[in-house]
């Protein structure tokens, strides 16, 4: 069964708490734009806790986890201090992401065929704690695979590289890498793994990702905290929902 329904939408606010940090103030607010999204129609809020805290910080992700009436969704790299956060957090969801600290963004996908052992054991006590838990990977069969193997419920495949081909104006590569993510979803999906997608996604680039008939999420945050400035976050949100939509034919 592929499901060919609506998608879900989540929201990742960590670029207000870059705009607030660059001031050392207390505004803007992360959980306030999180409640705007909420409001302006946002399935689930993704944060993502960094080991720098360059932008989320312990207590937004505190605040955020009583403050929304969605789901949250924990972004953090597999370590003990991440997990022990996560254990006390109790979110809906935690996705678990490569992190390097001289990185801008989270560049490539997880090694999860590298790191079985360790990763199965890190994973067990989440999913124990109800967490449905994510592995942010790449369209690789293996490392589809081996999230499966894991124990993990979803994979989120990274949308990065299509993101820059497709901005970068090499529309060919781009529909081979739209190809390949394609591919890695129907595994994915018939290994029985739930499918969301994400990063670097636009209102240029979002149809096609949102058009994969397995692809239950996507999480998108930097284009629409930045289109805030322009046309504000609710709007921007309920473009990117009509967008969505309209790649699903609804
Ligand atoms: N999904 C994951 C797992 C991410 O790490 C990020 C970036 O934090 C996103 C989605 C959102 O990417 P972007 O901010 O480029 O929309």
């Amino acid at each position: 069964m592929t499901h060919s329904g609506k998608l879900r939408l989540g929201v990742n606010i960590d670029h207000v708490a870059t705009l607030r940090n660059a001031r050392g103030s207390a505004w803007p607010d992360p959980l306030r734009a999180a409640l705007l999204a909420e409001a302006a129609g946002a399935d689930g809020i993704t944060a993502h806790l960094r080991e720098d805290r360059r932008h989320i910080r312990d207590g937004d992700m505190a605040a955020l986890k009583d403050g929304i009436g969605i789901p949250l969704n924990f972004e953090c790299g597999a370590t003990d201090e991440m997990q022990a956060i996560c254990l006390a957090t109790r979110p809906h969801a935690v996705c678990l992401v490569p992190e390097r600290r001289e990185e801008r963004t989270t560049e490539g996908g997880l090694d999860v065929a590298g790191d079985t052992n360790r990763l199965a054991a890190f994973v067990a006590p989440l999913r124990d704690a109800g967490a449905r838990v994510s592995m942010f990977i790449s369209h690789d069969a293996r490392q589809i695979e081996a999230s499966a193997r894991i124990g993990a419920a979803v994979v989120e495949l990274h949308t990065g590289l299509y993101s820059d081909l497709h901005a970068e104006g090499r529309l060919e590569a781009a529909e081979a890498e739209l190809e390949a993510l394609r591919k890695g979803a129907a595994l994915a999906h018939s290994l029985g793994l739930e499918v969301h997608a994400g990063h670097g996604l636009t209102f240029d680039n979002v149809a096609p990702v949102a058009a994969i008939p397995q692809v239950v999420e996507l999480n998108i945050g930097h284009f629409l905290i930045g289109e805030a400035v322009f046309m504000g976050l609710g709007p921007a949100i309920l473009e990117m929902r009509r967008l969505m939509d309209a790649a699903r034919g609804l």
